[in-house]
């Protein structure tokens, strides 16, 4: 469905790859229709038990496409529909999903880590979510997963403020598990999924779903955000911020 995203199964465990190294990995329409399509038919085999999401060398992603934002910006209308429908996906994954970050981690990549249940960094990895300062709100039920996880004032501090984590602050604040030498991160994150993946699976289930809470107070919390992502996108404010990163002098 997208060349630029390839899944992979290997046992019990599916691997998802975001896999546009020359745009570091900016996610388009189609990789996030990919990617959801990944997640809902994982639901439906039985034999997979645990997704690993992961990226490349150097970057896990740069986050929405921004020539993607302008167009929509510039057309009307509000997030892509597979944007909506990946961030569904993820939130109502009914496998466990593990992430290997190596590299940058802006936007979405940082946001779609908040539904992981296991994280694991490369000593390198940097995590940014600029939405304020292009002129947006945060997505992917980051604005209510974020506080949860690490507390109102560093999730103010990373979503708002825009300051990023470098792997050492992500993991003292509960974003990511472990860090370890970037080239050890696929590694460790297939270790940990195949660990997962051995357990019984619905015990797992069960277990997964009473830390979680539900889907629908996630998804619901996407929604809302959509709807402000629409009004944002149609704002001078990011119009100019996508104009000056589409036209930057380097
Ligand atoms: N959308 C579209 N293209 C992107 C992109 C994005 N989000 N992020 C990077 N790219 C492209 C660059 O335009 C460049 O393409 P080109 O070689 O055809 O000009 C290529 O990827 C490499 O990026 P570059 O900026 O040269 O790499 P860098 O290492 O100097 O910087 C980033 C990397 C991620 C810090 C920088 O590209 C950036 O700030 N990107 C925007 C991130 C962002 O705001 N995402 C949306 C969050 S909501």
């Amino acid at each position: 469905m997208s060349e630029h995203i390839t899944v992979v199964d290997v046992g019990p465990v599916r691997t998802v790859r975001m896999n546009r190294p020359d745009k570091k990995n900016a996610l388009t329409a189609s990789m996030y229709d990919a990617m959801a399509a990944a997640l809902e038919s994982a639901n439906s085999h039985a034999d997979i038990r645990c997704v690993v999401i992961a990226g490349g060398p150097g970057a896990f992603s740069a986050g929405n496409d921004l020539a993607e934002f302008a167009q929509i910006a510039a057309s009307g209308e509000g997030l892509a529909l597979p944007v909506v429908r990946f961030l569904h996906a993820l939130a109502r994954s009914e496998r466990p999903l593990v992430a290997a970050v190596q590299g940058l981690a802006v936007g979405v990549g940082t946001t779609m880590l908040l539904h992981c249940d296991h994280v694991v960094a490369g000593a390198d990895a940097r995590f940014s979510t600029p939405f304020v300062n292009l002129g947006l709100v945060p997505e992917a039920a980051s604005s209510l997963l974020a506080p949860r996880l690490m507390g109102h004032r560093r999730a103010f501090e990373l979503l708002v403020m825009g300051r990023p984590l470098d792997a050492a602050a992500a993991q003292a604040c509960g974003l990511v598990n472990a860090v370890v030498p970037p080239d050890d991160v696929e590694t460790a994150a297939m270790a940990a999924a195949r660990h997962i993946a051995g357990l019984p699976p619905e015990a797992v289930a069960a277990s997964r779903r009473l830390i979680r809470g539900s889907p629908d107070e996630i998804v619901a919390r996407i929604d809302e955000e959509v709807r402000l992502f629409k009004q944002r996108l149609q704002s001078a404010e990011a119009q100019a911020a996508f104009d000056a990163f589409l036209n930057r002098k380097r």
